[in-house]
This record gives C-alpha cells, structure tokens and sequence, in this order.
C-alpha cells in the first residue's frame, strides 16, 4: 500500500559484509550527526571480495530487505563488494516491487566523482577486493565521468583478512601491503593516485603510506561518501524528512554480540549496543 508506506520513517541503514563500513559509517556520522543509524554487519558470511555475483547479490538483498523492515527509508551499500555486485540489479529490479520510495545508494560513484580533481597525471590505481576488480565496475564509472583517466586495477586478497584478524599493524603485513601496490605501480608507471576500493583498507593507511612513493595521493573512501550523502539529502528533501533525526546509533550483527563489541571497538573506539540477527 503506497500510501502507508511513505508513512514509515526510521534510521539510516548502513550495510557492510562484517567491519569494514564502520571506516564509512564514522564519516557519516562526523557529517551527519543529526541521524539515526543502523549499522549491519554480515559477519557470519564475510568476506564477500570472493564470493560470486549470485551470492553476493543475494546476501546483499536479503541485508536490504531486512533493514527496509526495520524501518529504514534510506540503505547506503558501505561495501565496495556489494556496491559493485548488487546495487544496480537492487536499484533496478527489486526496489520497484519492495518499495519505490525509498533508496539504496553505494559507494563507488562518489568515490569516482572524487576522482577528477585529484589526479594530475590521469594516470589512477584501484585497490580493492578480487570481487570489485573482476566487476570492473570503478574503470566504468570513472570512464564515464572522466573520459581522459586510465584505470588500472589490482586485487589485493591478503588485506580483508589481515584486517579481520587483527594482523593490520603487525610486521607480516608488510609483505602483503608492498606486494600489491608494487604490482599495481610496476602495471602503471604514471600513477599519481591510488584509491583505497575497499572499507577494510583504512585500516592498513599508516602502512600503505609508509610503502608508497611519496607524491602519490592516496584516497579513503568515507570522507568522501559522506559529502555525498550530505549533499544528496540536501537534495531530495522526500527521503531527508523519513530520516529520523536523534543522533541515535545502533548495530546489528550476524555473528555474535562479544565478537562484533570486540572488534568494532578498534574501527570505532567506543562501546556499542549491538544485536545479533540472522539473515535469510
Ligand atoms: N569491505 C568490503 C568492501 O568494501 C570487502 C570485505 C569483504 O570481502 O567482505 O569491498
């Protein structure tokens, strides 16, 4: 019933395959205050980087579906993965019959519309899942907006879990995280910007930097997502109004509630109320 439904207002739902939109979520939250959140964490089934289209379509529906239930007018896709593997199909095909009025939203366009300006040399790198990569989705967004820009892209797979299992700041990282950004200079000698195509990766900035030759810009995603959702909310007032607005923050996890408390405390440093569902 149409009607009833754009009735319904509630928090923002924030989606990811387990920790990494966290990274996002605390950008949003920095620019947004003002709102609800409700953060989903499909812990039990990550990572996603290696799953294929079809599940990882499906897990990503099933997480939509289940945040539209609880009320959210407004689910932003804080994985790449995803983003790159169901947002369109979800945009497409399934809102039409869940509900028309309310909106999923990604996060590789605006990392790509970031772009632009950063680049001197038109020359960018992609670090991301083996997902994102094989999707080729960033070459495709970035070729649309910037016509002039080479992409080159290289699957980094060590990273999730280095992150998942707290290995991030431990001295076996260092293999995995000069490993990829060599192989990915060594493909593009005229990179000047490397995009960090993944939520985990922040995680590894310090060693990232530390590894990467100096002059080369290195892109977050979440400050940038952010902008985005400010300025989209500021632009269609519809969903903005459905959008409660209590600076309240809720989590919600597949896993168990100690195991998420425990490692979303490193990505947020602070204690979190959490819940744990089953997705289906
Ligand atoms: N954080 C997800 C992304 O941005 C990847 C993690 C995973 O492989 O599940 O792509």
């Amino acid at each position: 019933m149409p009607f009833l439904r754009n009735l319904i207002k509630g928090p923002i739902g924030v989606f990811d395959s387990g920790y990494g939109g966290l990274t996002i979520l605390k950008e949003i939250r920095k620019a947004l205050p003002e709102y609800d959140y409700l953060y989903l964490g499909d812990n039990a089934r990550t990572p996603y980087g290696t799953r294929s289209f079809e599940v990882v379509y499906e897990f990503t529906l099933e997480a939509v579906v289940r945040l539209f239930e609880m009320g959210c007018p407004l689910v932003i896709l804080a994985c790449n993965t995803a983003s790159a593997k169901a947002l369109r199909s979800i945009q497409q095909n399934d809102l039409p019959y869940l509900d028309n009025s309310r909106r999923v939203l990604g996060v590789i366009r605006p990392t790509a519309e970031s772009i632009g300006e950063v680049t001197k040399s038109r020359h960018v790198g992609i670090l991301a899942t083996s997902g994102t990569i094989r999707s080729e989705s960033y070459p495709m967004e970035i070729k649309k907006l910037f016509p002039d820009i080479t992409v080159t892209g290289v699957a980094c797979p060590m990273w999730v879990p280095l992150v998942e299992n707290k290995e991030y700041d431990s001295e076996g990282a260092d293999f995995f995280v000069k490993k990829y950004i060599n192989e990915l200079l060594s493909r593009d000698k005229d990179i000047d910007t490397i995009v960090l195509g993944c939520t985990h990766y922040p995680l590894l900035l310090d060693k990232i930097r530390r590894f990467t030759p100096e002059g080369i810009n290195i892109i977050t995603q979440g400050e940038y997502v952010a902008a985005s959702l400010k300025d989209y909310l500021s632009r269609h007032d519809e969903i903005a109004t459905r959008c409660t607005r209590n600076s309240k923050c809720e989590f919600l996890t597949t896993e168990s509630v100690e195991k998420f408390k425990e490692s979303a405390s490193i990505f947020l440093h602070e204690d979190v109320e959490v819940r744990s569902i089953t997705l289906e």
